[in-house]
C-alpha cells in the first residue's frame, strides 16, 4: 500500500464531491493544483442521463466541442508534470462507426498542441451480450493518454506489478497449449513423459517469479531450432524431441488492459469505471498524495481508486443523483 505524502494540497476542492457543470467549477479551482486527469464523459447520444449535461448534441462536431471546452479548463488546473486520461466510447450511425474518440483525439492533439502518449485499450472480458448478423460485438474501447510536455511524472514499474506468474497465466491455464502439443506429437512415449516433467518444472518457475516466460519447441511441430546458446538446441530437439527457451528478465508492458465490465449493487448509474483499471494508471501517472481529478464523476469510481492508491481527490458531476451515489460510495468504502 502507498503512504501518503505528508505535504498534501489544501483547499476548497480537494477531497469532496462538487455538484455542478465541470466547466464552470474548473474556472473556479487554482491553476496548476492537479496531477492528474482520469474522466469518462458521456459517450455521444448513448444515454440520457436524466437530460442533464452533456453528450446529447445534435452532431459529432457540437458534442466534441462540449468537449473541448472543459478539457481547455482541464489544461489549466492541471500541472505542467501532470497527465489527463480520457475514456470514450464509440457510436454507431446507419450501422457505421462514427469514430468519435479518435475525433476528440484528433481534435485535442491539434487544437491544444497536446501530445498523446498512448492509446491504452479497455477490453472487456464481459461486454453486454448481443448477436448482430451482419457485424461483431465491440468489446474495446480507448484510454487516451494526453500529457502537456516532456516532462510529466511517470512511474512505469509500478504499472501493471502483478506478480510475473500471475501476469503470464491470467486464466492460470499456463502451459496448457504445450501439453496438447506433446501429447499429439509423434515422440516417443518416453520423450512425451519427459517434456511433460520439464514443462511443470518451466512452468512452477514462472508461477514463483524465478523467470518471466518460457517458450518450448516440439520436434516436427515446431520449426527446427538454430544451435545457438545453452548447449544447442537443435542438438536438444534432436536428441529429446523438445527444448525449453526460458525468458528472463522484466515483463513487458503494454497498451493493452483486460477487465471486467462492472455493476456496482444499490448504485443507479449506467456507466461505472473499472475500478482496476483506474488504479492502475493512478499508479502510473499520480505521485503519492498527489491530486486526481474527475470532471465527469459519476458514481465516484476515480475517487475510490484514487484513496485506495493514497492519492486525494476532487471529483465534478452536473447530476445531483450521481454526486449522492459518489458522496455515499466514498463514505462507505
Ligand atoms: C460516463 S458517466 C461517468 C461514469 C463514471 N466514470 C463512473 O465510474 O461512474 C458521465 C457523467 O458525466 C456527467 N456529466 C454530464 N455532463 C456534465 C457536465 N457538463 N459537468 C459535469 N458532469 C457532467 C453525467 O451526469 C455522468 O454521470
Amino acid at each position: 500500500m502507498r503512504k501518503p505524502s505528508s505535504r498534501a494540497n489544501r483547499g476548497p476542492f480537494l477531497n469532496t464531491v462538487q455538484c455542478g457543470d465541470c466547466v464552470s467549477i474548473l474556472r473556479q479551482m487554482p491553476k496548476q493544483s492537479v496531477d492528474v486527469v482520469i474522466t469518462s464523459p458521456p459517450y455521444f447520444q448513448q444515454r440520457d442521463y436524466s437530460g442533464i449535461g452533456i453528450g446529447n448534441e445534435g452532431t459529432v462536431n457540437a458534442y466534441i466541442d462540449s468537449l473541448m471546452e472543459c478539457l481547455g479548463e482541464l489544461l489549466r488546473v492541471v500541472k505542467p508534470t501532470g497527465s489527463i486520461v480520457y475514456n470514450l466510447g464509440d457510436k454507431y450511425l446507419n450501422s457505421s462507426l462514427l469514430l468519435v474518440p479518435y475525433r476528440f483525439a484528433i481534435a485535442a492533439t491539434e487544437a491544444f498542441g497536446l501530445t498523446l502518449v498512448n492509446n491504452i485499450t479497455w477490453a472487456k472480458i464481459n461486454p453486454t451480450p448481443r448477436q448482430f448478423k451482419r457485424r461483431l460485438v465491440s468489446s474495446t474501447e480507448p484510454f487516451f493518454h494526453f500529457v502537456k510536455g516532456d516532462d510529466y511524472y511517470y512511474a512505469r514499474d509500478k504499472f501493471m506489478n502483478e506478480p510475473r506468474g500471475k501476469q503470464n497465466s491470467p486464466t492460470g491455464r499456463l502451459g496448457e497449449k504445450y501439453r496438447g502439443l506433446i501429447a499429439e506429437s509423434s515422440l516417443t512415449t518416453g520423450q512425451k513423459v519427459r517434456a511433460l516433467r520439464c514443462l511443470d518444472e518451466v512452468i512452477g518457475e514462472v508461477r514463483r517469479g524465478d523467470i518471466q516466460g518460457f517458450r518450448m519447441k516440439i520436434r516436427g511441430v515446431h520449426a527446427p531450432a538454430f544451435g545457438g546458446q545453452d548447449g544447442g538446441r537443435k542438438i536438444q530437439m534432436q536428441r529429446n524431441g523438445f527444448t525449453i527457451i526460458r525468458l528472463l528478465g522484466e515483463p513487458m508492458k503494454k497498451d493493452l488492459m483486460q477487465s471486467p465490465v462492472e455493476t456496482i449493487k444499490g448504485i443507479g448509474h449506467p456507466a461505472v469505471f473499472p475500478m482496476g483499471v483506474v488504479q492502475e494508471l493512478i499508479k502510473l501517472l499520480c505521485p503519492v498524495g498527489g491530486v486526481v481529478l474527475d470532471p465527469y464523476v459519476g458514481s465516484g469510481t476515480t475517487l475510490l481508486a484514487a484513496r485506495e492508491e493514497n492519492c486525494q481527490y476532487i471529483g465534478i458531476d452536473i447530476n445531483p443523483e450521481y454526486c449522492g451515489y459518489a458522496a455515499r460510495r466514498l463514505s462507505n468504502a
